[in-house]
C-alpha cells in the first residue's frame, strides 16, 4: 500500500450573493423535499453519481452502496442535519439527483454531496440542485455556505464557481492506494 495526495479545495458563498430566483427545472422533473423514509433513495443516487467519478477514490465509501448508506445515515442523524438544505431530484422514472446540508452553527452552512447521475448531466440539474439547497439554507437564516471540492473535478469546481463560491483554502487529503496507483 502507499499513499497518494489529493488537492481538495474549500469554497465559499455569502447568501446575499445568491440569485434571489426560485431555481427552476426542465420539464419532466421535480424535486422532493427530505424525508426520512427517503435515505436509501439519496443513498442509490449518491452511488450512481459518484462510483465512476475521482471523490470515490478520494472517499471509497462513494463507490459502493452500503457507503452511501453508511454516509446518509451518519448526515441525517446529525444535530446539525438541515432538511431544509436536503433535495432530491425526481425524473419521470427515476431519481436523478441529490444533495444535503448541515449548519454548523448560527450563522455558517455546509454542503455535503452533490450529485446528478450521468445520464441526466449538463441541462442545469446540478445548478438548480445546489440553488435550491442554499435557499433552504437562506431561509434558516445562515449567513455563509462552504463545501469541500477535489481540485480536478472541473465540473464541480466550474459549477460551484460560476454560482459565485470562491476559493478561500487548499488542502491535501492522504489516501491509502495499492502501490501500482501511487
Ligand atoms: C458536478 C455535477 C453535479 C454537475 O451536474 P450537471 O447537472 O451536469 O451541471 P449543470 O448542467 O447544472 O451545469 C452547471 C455548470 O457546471 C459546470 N459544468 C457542468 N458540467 C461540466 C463539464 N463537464 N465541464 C466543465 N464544466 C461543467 C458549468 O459551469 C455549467 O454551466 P454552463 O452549462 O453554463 O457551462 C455532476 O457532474 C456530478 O454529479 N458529478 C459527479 C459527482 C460529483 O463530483 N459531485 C461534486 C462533488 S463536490
Amino acid at each position: 500500500m502507499g499513499v497518494a495526495y489529493y488537492r481538495r479545495f474549500r469554497m465559499e458563498i455569502d447568501l446575499d450573493d445568491i440569485d434571489p430566483e426560485v431555481p427552476v427545472l426542465p420539464e419532466g422533473y421535480s424535486f422532493a423535499a427530505w424525508d426520512p423514509r427517503d435515505l436509501e433513495r439519496h443513498a442509490r443516487v449518491k452511488l450512481q453519481s459518484f462510483h465512476d467519478e475521482i471523490d470515490s477514490r478520494v472517499f471509497p465509501c462513494l463507490g459502493e452502496f452500503s457507503g452511501c448508506q453508511r454516509l446518509m445515515k451518519e448526515i441525517s442523524r446529525q444535530s446539525s442535519f438541515l432538511s431544509s438544505a436536503t433535495w432530491l431530484i425526481t425524473g419521470s422514472d427515476t431519481d436523478v439527483g441529490t444533495i444535503q446540508g448541515l449548519a454548523h452553527s448560527q450563522t455558517l452552512g455546509a454542503i455535503q454531496n452533490v450529485g446528478i447521475i450521468p445520464e441526466h448531466r449538463g441541462q442545469g440539474l446540478g445548478r438548480a440542485l445546489v440553488l435550491k439547497n442554499l435557499t433552504g439554507f437562506r431561509e434558516a437564516g445562515l449567513q455563509r455556505v462552504y463545501l469541500e471540492v477535489t481540485a480536478e473535478n472541473l465540473p464541480a469546481v466550474q459549477l460551484y464557481d460560476s454560482l459565485g463560491f470562491r476559493l478561500v483554502r487548499t488542502m491535501y487529503k492522504a489516501v491509502q492506494v495499492e502501490a501500482a496507483r501511487v
